[in-house]
């Protein structure tokens, strides 16, 4: 606990640390949660609000399951960290992962190698990688759907595809049993979700439900990353659009909008599809990352991260990549990690993860 802690006054919570604890709870069990943050035994409480304003939040576990407890107790919704921690440093992820303990020198820079016929790839620590295509797209094929992210390349929950549409329209397609999440790279067109036609343009996110028939029209060659959850599912072709649409969930393509930026310390994020607007499984986010380099942190989250612009490296515990605009990261949950941004204007990305939560939420 912060050894000013005794200057606090008895109204105000003390910040207990900058990072929220993850811990297995089992179910049924009843927690009480520190939230005066003056206890030693973080998150829980030892008593030590006696005297003060606070009271121990009491919570009921409701199945066995790893749970991120604040810390910082400056969380809107306690017991849970919402990353509220992060906008207690100027920058993002300064504090420390006390678990990555590798010095600089040690870190080996992985070179990419030919993965297939259409991507390079550099293999990072515990199944991390980065994919950068192979060469840059002079084919003009009408279309191609190549995957970056599968369960053939280690991903878990999480297929991702490349669509490239250079002319007329993709066939209609259905995933079943699966959300399918897009995000428009590059061009124009219009996504037709059981009939129903929408303008896309670049950075917009599109939600399709499970089992809803959807259709890619091209206006203006367009590249498209399809994020699949869950991982593994059949694509099937149908013959025309059937009407099954759940007019229950809007918006379905959401684009870039200021006024809905999020501010992370020095970062700003803007989600375009979640589990609270969207009842999708899979986040969908674009993020700047200013020159710097965070310290190593994690997610509880699988992700993919594509790179709109600027450039620096993946790093991971013990190996780093360089990225660059094109390259996809995959990122398992779990993984320590830090995107470095090593131009002075900034590096912007996109990510996908599983399970859907704020991008904020590290530990
Ligand atoms: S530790 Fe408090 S919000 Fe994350």
């Amino acid at each position: 606990m912060d050894s000013e802690s005794t200057a606090i006054p008895n109204d105000q919570a003390v910040v207990a640390a900058k990072k929220p604890l993850l811990i297995q709870v089992d179910a049924q069990k009843y927690y009480y949660w520190c939230s005066c943050g003056r206890s030693k035994k973080q998150p829980f409480c030892d008593g030590s609000h006696k005297g003060t304003d606070f009271q121990p939040l009491v919570w009921q576990a409701p199945k066995d399951e790893k749970i991120l407890f604040c810390t910082c107790k400056q969380s809107k919704n306690p017991p849970f960290c919402d990353g509220s921690h992060n906008q207690l440093d100027a920058e993002y992820g300064k504090s420390d992962d006390p678990q990555s303990v590798v010095s600089d020198a040690d870190v080996e820079l992985v070179e990419f190698a030919v993965l297939n016929e259409h991507y390079l790839r550099a293999a990072l620590d515990n199944g991390c990688y980065v994919i950068r295509p192979r060469v840059p797209d002079d084919t003009k094929q009408p279309i191609s759907r190549e995957a970056t992210i599968a369960k053939s390349l280690g991903s878990v929950h999480l297929d991702q595809y490349e669509i490239r549409l250079n002319e007329g329209q993709s066939p209609v397609w259905q995933v079943d049993g699966s959300d399918v999440v897009l995000f428009v790279m590059a061009g124009f067109g219009e996504v037709v979700i059981a009939g129903r036609a929408t303008p896309i343009e670049p950075h917009c996110g599109v939600f399709i439900k499970a089992g809803e028939s959807f259709q890619i029209v091209q206006h203006e060659a367009l590249l498209i990353n399809a994020t699949v959850c869950p991982s593994d599912a059949n694509w099937q072709e149908l013959a025309a659009h059937h009407d099954r649409f759940d007019t229950s969930i809007s918006p379905r393509v959401q684009g870039v909008d200021p006024e809905q930026q999020q501010a992370m310390a020095d970062r700003f994020f803007q989600v375009l599809v979640d589990d609270s607007t969207q009842g999708s499984e899979t986040t969908l986010f674009i993020g700047h990352v200013p020159q710097s380099r965070a310290a190593h942190h994690r997610h509880l989250y699988e992700e993919t991260i594509s790179v709109l612009s600027g450039q620096g490296f993946m790093w991971t515990d013990r190996t780093k990549a360089e990225i660059r605009p094109g390259d996809t990261i995959y990122l398992p949950a779990q993984q320590s990690h830090s995107v470095e941004c090593c131009n002075a204007d900034g590096l912007f990305l996109v990510g996908a993860f599983y399970p859907s939560m704020s991008p904020a939420i590290n530990y």
